[in-house]
């Protein structure tokens, strides 16, 4: 087949370039538009990303008219039915299911990396007991640069492997030590014995003075929400952790820009914001007054958990987590819940609203998930955290997989400068 090309004119000079086009496996071709600015002089200008590809990448795709998720090419609805959140970061980080031994291997691998270093878990002490789990958790993360330098060479593909076990297994026990610093109590150590969800809820809820007893319903609620979570292309904080790691920075210290651009309430702190709004609303009299103000522009109000960069059909993620709405509140023994039934007819009424249908905005991921975490105990300052849990193994398959490129260069983006012209310095007492 020939080269695809895409010919472009600037109509003022006349002058023609061919650019190349490129295809994937599937989706949208994307303009290779590497030779413009030396054909032409300019630059390209999309702010905010909305049609750029920044990069390759194999791991994750997304049709967001469609409604598709796929990670590695395996549909994200067969993932949750059959898969295992283990089974699913071996999947996002080596690109294949893993065989019966392989997996067996990986969850040992995962498994003797749970416990942190001793000194770091001082680092708690020096927050306040109200500090936001996001900020010890970011904070924590970026400081493990300082404890296991012994293999951070990042061009060493082993140093790579040993990272990637490392953050995935030890971020649930960073994360459970921030809750644990919160409530005033003490931590709770990894327990190898268990798998990786019911171990995270054991060191989150287990005390030292009784027995506890992990749900397996929770555990298996909680792996399900996870592989959901586990990646999403190159969404804003994969992008940060992308550019942070380009420089060459340690992959903790990248890691760490990924949960602190997680955090915002566009991106994932929207499932906390849910909550938030749910019980602000209050009621199902209330929803066209807060509908009300989502559409007033004037207004800061958005309605969180609504609406998608991507995704202009359901997000096939919140179609997931509702449907476990149902089941794991029945299963553990809360059916009536008032917030899920204000959230189920909160989209009921939205999605007949002209607003929302013209402007395609469904539920996303967010909207529904903090409804489990709170069926689970987890309290709504933690959501977020359960969030970076999930996606650190998506940030880190995209960190390996651009660190692994040869043709990996910094992230460097350029700009439309409208600010002053060149002037001269005027002397304090002149101005
Ligand atoms: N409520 C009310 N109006 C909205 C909403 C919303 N949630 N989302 C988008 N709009 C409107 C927006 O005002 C704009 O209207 P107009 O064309 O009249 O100016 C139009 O829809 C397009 O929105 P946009 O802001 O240009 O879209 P975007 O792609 O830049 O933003 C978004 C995407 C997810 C940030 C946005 O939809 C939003 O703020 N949603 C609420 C926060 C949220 O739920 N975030 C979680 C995203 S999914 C999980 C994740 O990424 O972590």
């Amino acid at each position: 087949m020939a080269d695809k090309k895409f010919e472009l004119t600037d109509l003022a000079s006349g002058k023609k370039s061919l650019l190349p086009v490129k295809s994937g496996t599937i989706g949208p071709d994307v303009l290779d538009i590497a030779a413009i600015n030396k054909d032409h002089g300019v630059f390209t200008h999309d702010p905010g990303f909305g049609v750029t590809s920044a990069t390759e990448s194999k791991i994750t795709y997304i049709d967001g008219d469609a409604g598709v998720l796929e990670y590695r090419g395996y549909p994200i609805e067969q993932l949750a039915e059959k898969s295992s959140f283990m089974e699913v970061c071996y999947l996002l980080l080596n690109g294949d299911l893993p065989k019966k031994a392989e997996l067996e291997k990986f969850n040992d691998d995962i498994r003797h990396h749970t416990m942190i270093n001793e000194t770091l878990l001082r680092f708690y002490n020096g927050f306040h007991h109200n500090a936001h789990p996001m900020a010890m958790v970011s904070a924590v993360i970026a400081s493990m640069s300082a404890f296991y330098h012994d293999s951070m060479d990042i061009h060493n593909p082993r140093h790579r492997e040993i990272f990637a076990h490392r953050i995935i297994a030890k971020i649930p026990t960073i994360a459970a030590a921030a809750h644990k610093h919160s409530l005033g109590q003490p931590f709770v150590y990894p327990r190898n014995d268990l798998g990786y969800c019911a171990n995270m809820l054991n060191m989150f809820f287990a005390v030292p003075c009784e027995p506890y007893h992990v749900d397996p319903v929770a555990a298996e609620a909680l792996d399900l929400l996870f592989i959901l979570h586990a990646d999403h292309e190159q969404n804003a904080s994969t992008s940060t952790v992308r550019l942070a790691g380009s420089t060459g920075a340690n992959p903790y210290a990248a890691i760490s820009a990924g949960v602190a651009a997680l955090w915002g309430p566009a991106h994932g702190g929207a499932n906390e914001a849910v909550l938030a709004m749910l019980e602000q609303i209050g009621t199902v009299e209330n929803v066209p007054k807060y509908l009300a103000m989502a559409k007033d522009k004037s207004s800061h109000f958005r309605l969180m958990g609504f609406g998608h960069r991507v995704y202009k059909n359901f997000d096939p993620r919140a179609k997931i987590i509702r449907a476990a709405c149902h089941k794991v509140l029945e299963r553990l023994g809360s059916t009536n819940n008032p917030l899920f039934e204000l959230a189920l007819k909160l989209e009921e009424i939205a999605l007949k609203d002209s607003y929302f249908v013209e402007r395609k905005l469904y539920p996303n991921v967010d909207f529904y998930s903090g409804i489990i975490y709170s069926a689970l105990g987890i309290p709504r300052s933690m959501f977020t955290v359960m969030f970076a849990i999930a996606r650190t193994v998506g940030w880190v398959a995209h960190w390996q997989e651009m660190i692994s490129d040869p043709a990996m260069r910094i992230g460097r983006p350029r700009q439309l400068y409208t600010g002053a012209g060149k002037r001269d310095y005027v002397e304090l007492g002149k101005r």
